[in-house]
Order: structure tokens, then C-alpha cells, then sequence
């Protein structure tokens, strides 16, 4: 796509009025269907690695270190469930009977032949990982340049959420940037290789490869992330003593800055990063949702003999309590807010005082007290966000959408409380079901897959100059393109229908909208 459909697609994608769809539990198509039905012809291997790899992105000559590798081996037979650790914590109203426990088991499995290998997860000893293609040209952040917060070349990280100047604790003054990792376990690796089959023509459809079951990753499905930042420890005193990687970084920390232009602005160099915040998704049929999100924070002052031993958890979330206003919880727009009504999450209270007492604000606790990450969005939730992962995507908060002007009309009267467009984003969305009437395929709570399809359009849905003026392309269009140009013209319709819808037209015959003309 052009900067200028870019910018449409955003502008669309945000006008539209999205629904939230109640949960029923999720029912999951059985391995051996998934089986039989899947792609066995696939193409391995083809994937970037990161950022204009062979096109001036490569490692400079005296870059001697090690340079990623994308694990895209991704097996075309799903791989059986393991007798997985968090299988043996009991269930109760669709969460688990002990969190933490079962949060530890999470970070415990996600660690386990990683951590020694720092993470270059194709050479982990014990299981199979894999990685997210298309995230070398990623368009993450919607004023950023397209594409330039691909992955780096040291470890494949991508640029993420900028934390401007007071947010993580009052001795921070500039912005920090965050640098992620997300790995795959084999069981959500298929879902993925099936997605990208053919790599050059992808189907968000084929994530289950049974098209009548939900579009969903198969049980057991497990994805770890790894969120670094720029920080400092006279900036966040818990950085202390950090798990310390290099990667090749923006030079300039400030978004505003480098988002002005031009593209010089992203350049980037290798700098340090710490690790701050790990967050574990895990695709258990026992969950009010299919899905459980959890998270741990940084704390240099916690027990543990190693960085990996001091990542203190904070939280896990099963579902959204989507019938919780905010007012239920939140006693004014800064807080205080109590927890006690929101029972589809487990937070780490103690945890939330020594994080969160200044000069530490180091919680961020979400919308109204629900979860969400240090380096999160604060008026976000980790499931409010991952619900409305689909094809096409859509704006993941609130805020971001068309109407978010609209939920401060009130501002002075009711902040934070405009509740009916608002509480859309904290449903509860069933495992393989769009969150939005807008969309066409669940990319099921993977907003790695879902900005992986939407990456790959940036770049190969976009006609060259010459195709424009032949109008014959040599190569076939991957399919997802003329589905996006149908998707966004139906949407045009829909809209410019409802602005005419009603309206006596000459002799009493109804106007007909622009777009069917
Ligand atoms: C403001 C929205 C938002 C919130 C809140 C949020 N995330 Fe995410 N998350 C994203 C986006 C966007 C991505 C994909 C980008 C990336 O990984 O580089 C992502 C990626 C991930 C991934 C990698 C797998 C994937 O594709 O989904 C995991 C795991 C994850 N988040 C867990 C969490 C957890 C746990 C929380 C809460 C502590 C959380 N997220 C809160 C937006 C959010």
C-alpha cells in the first residue's frame, strides 16, 4: 500500500462501528480434524529475517556479533500436546483455581531451553519455537513511517510503545522505547504455517484448517514475549542489576521527533536494552474465553539469584468482566480503583504496592482496574487489546478509533465513564470469533498475526507504477489484496447508505448512495 491508501485504510478501518460478540465456550476442532485438513505442500523458508534485509538493512562489516534468524520451519502436521505444567491446575467459572501457580507454570514452560541460549530459539534443546513472519516491515504504530518499526538485526526485535516522560516513574523526564520479542511454541506454529502456506499468498482463514470449525489456534497453543526498553536504572531504579542485551536501536528516543521526518530521523544504531516486562498467552479450551493472558514486571529488589528469577508476577487475565462499568470500580478518572468486582483476572496486590509507590509507577493496572503491562497502554487491558485481533484489523482501543473523539464529549462530567462504546472493548470474545462485524477472520487474540497480514499488504498489495499503467500485473495478486479492496469498498457502501438511507429521492423514489451508483 501507498502511504496515502495507508492512511484510508486507517481512516476506514477506524470509522467503523465494531461489535463485541458474547462468549459461549469454546469449542475447538479435534487435532486429527486439524490434521487431516491441513496443507502438507508448504513453502518453508523464505521469510525476511528483519528490516531490509539485502536492501541496506544488513549488519554493518564491523557488526561481529550474532545476527537473528527467523525459526520458520513451521510444521505442516500439528505437533501432539504435551503433558503441559498449567494442565494440572484445576478450573473453576472458567479460571484457574490457583493464578499464580498457574502464571509460574507459564513462565516456567517458556523459559525452560530459551534462557540459555538467550533466546535464538532455533537452537533450544528441549522443544521447538518459532517466530512471526512479516514482522520485518512492520507498521506497528500508526504515525510511524511504514514499515520502519521492523525487526533488528541482533535479535529480531521490533519497535513498540514509546513510554513518554513520568510514565513509569516520576524520574523519568524523556521518552523510552520498547523493543519485543514474541516466540511460538510448536502447537501455534502450525496455526501460523498454515496461514502462510503459500508464502506469497497467505489465508488468515487457514489458522484452523477446518472451515467449520471457529478460525482459531489449535488447545495448547503458547506464546511468550520478551519486552525490552531504553531505560535506565537513574530513570527506573528497579532496572537495577536488568537482564542488559544490545540490539540495533533507534539513536533518537523521541517518537515526535523522529515521526516529523524525514526517514534519517529512524536511523538506528546498537545500543542497550533491558528486559522489563515478560507476558504469556496460552490457548486452554478450560478458559471463560479459550485464552489466558498473564504477565510479570522487572523488580530489582525482589529475591532471585538472576535476572530471569526477579521477573515478579503481576497479574493474569481470563476474561474481561464485561458487564463491570467503570464507575463500579473506579471512585473518580485518576482512581482509587478497588478490584474486588473484576473476578476474571488475578492481580499480585503486593506487587501493585511495590511498583506502583512512588517514584515508581510501575503497575500500570488498565481500564478500571483490569490488566495490563507496565509497558502497556494504561487505559487499555491485556484482553481488550488482544480480542480485536482479526483481518482487517481494526483500532485495538477505544481511543484509537473513529469515535474516540466522541468519548470526550462529556469529559468534564462523566470522565472515563461514556460506557456504551467504551465497554465494547472489554467484552469477552470466544476463541476464533471476530470481535467486529468490520472483519473478516479472527486472527484469534494474535496481534502479531494480525499486523503480520496487514504488513504484508503494505508491501504487496502496492501496485508499482508500471503495473498502474499497464494495468497487467506479471505476477499474481496475493488474494488477501482483492479481498481488502472489496472489504473497503463494501465498508464505503455500508456507510454511505446509512448517510442516505431514508431520504426520498426524485418522484419519491429512494436516493441511491453514491457508492452503488
Ligand atoms: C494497547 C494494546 C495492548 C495491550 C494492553 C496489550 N497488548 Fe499484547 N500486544 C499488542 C500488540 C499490538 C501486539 C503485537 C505487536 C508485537 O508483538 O510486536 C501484542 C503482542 C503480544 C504478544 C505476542 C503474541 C501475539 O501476537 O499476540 C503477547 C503474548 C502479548 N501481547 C501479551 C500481552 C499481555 C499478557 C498483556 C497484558 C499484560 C498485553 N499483551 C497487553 C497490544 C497490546
Amino acid at each position: 500500500m501507498t502511504t496515502r491508501s495507508r492512511t484510508l485504510f486507517l481512516a476506514i478501518s477506524a470509522f467503523l462501528f465494531t461489535s463485541a460478540i458474547l462468549i459461549q465456550s469454546a469449542e475447538a476442532t479435534d487435532d486429527s480434524t486439524r490434521n487431516q485438513l491441513a496443507r502438507k505442500d508448504c513453502v518453508r523458508g523464505t521469510f525476511k529475517d528483519f528490516y531490509r534485509q539485502g536492501q541496506g538493512g544488513d549488519p554493518p562489516t564491523s557488526y561481529a556479533g550474532r545476527v537473528f534468524k527467523l525459526s520458520q520451519d513451521y510444521p505442516n502436521h500439528l505437533p501432539p500436546m504435551e503433558d503441559y505444567p498449567w494442565l494440572k491446575i484445576g478450573f473453576e467459572n472458567g479460571g484457574p483455581v490457583d493464578p499464580r501457580a498457574y502464571l509460574q507454570a507459564l513462565l516456567d514452560y517458556g523459559l525452560e531451553g530459551n534462557v540459555d541460549v538467550d533466546f535464538y530459539v532455533e537452537d533450544n534443546k528441549v522443544r521447538k519455537w518459532y517466530g512471526m513472519p512479516w514482522m520485518d516491515w512492520n507498521t506497528e504504530v500508526a504515525s510511524d513511517w511504514p514499515g520502519t518499526d521492523g525487526r533488528e538485526f541482533v535479535h529480531g526485535f521490533t519497535h513498540e510503545f514509546d513510554s513518554s516522560g513520568k510514565t513509569l516513574s516520576t524520574l523519568q523526564n524523556d521518552f523510552v522505547d520498547t523493543w519485543s520479542g514474541a516466540y511460538l511454541n510448536d502447537r501455534a506454529g502450525f496455526g501460523v504455517g498454515q496461514v502462510y502456506c503459500d508464502p506469497n499468498n497467505p489465508k488468515p482463514g487457514a489458522l484452523n484448517p477446518d472451515p467449520a470449525g471457529l478460525n482459531n489456534f489449535p488447545n495448547g497453543s503458547f506464546i511468550i514475549k520478551l519486552l525490552f526498553s531504553t531505560v535506565n536504572e537513574t530513570q527506573l531504579p528497579i532496572v537495577k542489576n536488568a537482564l542488559e542485551w544490545k540490539a540495533h536501536v533507534f539513536v533518537n528516543d523521541d517518537p515526535s521527533w523522529r515521526n516529523k521526518g524525514p526517514i534519517s530521523r529512524f536511523e538506528r544504531a546498537i545500543g542497550a536494552i533491558r528486559l522489563i516486562q515478560i507476558d504469556v498467552s496460552v490457548r486452554d479450551d478450560r478458559s471463560l474465553t479459550g485464552w489466558l493472558l498473564g504477565t510479570f514486571g522487572y523488580d530489582g529488589n525482589a529475591q532471585g539469584d538472576t535476572p530471569w528469577k526477579r521477573m515478579v508476577p503481576l497479574g493474569l487475565q481470563w476474561g474481561n468482566n464485561p458487564k463491570v462499568a467503570f464507575a463500579e470500580t473506579c471512585a473518580g478518572p485518576d482512581g482509587p480503583c478497588s478490584r474486588e468486582k473484576l473476578t476474571e483476572q488475578w492481580i499480585n496486590e503486593q506487587a501493585v504496592k511495590d511498583l506502583a509507590t512512588p517514584p515508581l509507577n510501575f503497575d500500570h493496572l488498565g481500564y478500571g482496574g483490569r490488566l495490563a503491562g507496565p509497558v502497556d497502554n494504561a487505559k487499555a487491558s491485556c484482553m481488550g487489546c488482544h480480542q480485536t485481533a482479526g483481518f482487517p484489523n481494526v483500532a485495538i482501543l477505544p481511543e484509537f478509533s473513529a469515535n474516540g473523539a466522541h468519548l470526550k464529549l462529556d469529559a468534564s462530567l462523566r470522565p472515563q465513564t461514556e460506557q456504551s462504546f467504551r465497554m465494547m472493548y472489554y467484552g469477552n470474545v470466544a476463541s476464533g470469533a471476530v470481535f467486529s462485524a468490520s472483519q473478516l477472520y479472527s486472527s484469534d487474540y494474535s496481534l502479531q498475526l494480525s499486523m503480520s497480514l496487514q504488513n504484508f499488504m503494505s508491501l504487496r498489495c502496492t501496485e508499482t507504477p508500471r503495473e498502474k499503467k499497464s494495468k497487467d500485473s506479471r505476477a499474481p495478486k496475493p488474494e488477501i489484496c482483492g479481498q481488502f479492496v472489496q472489504w473497503s469498498k463494501a465498508q464505503k457502501k455500508s456507510i454511505d447508505d446509512l448517510l442516505t438511507f431514508g431520504s426520498p429521492g426524485p418522484e419519491g423514489a429512494p436516493r441511491r448512495s453514491k457508492a452503488s451508483d
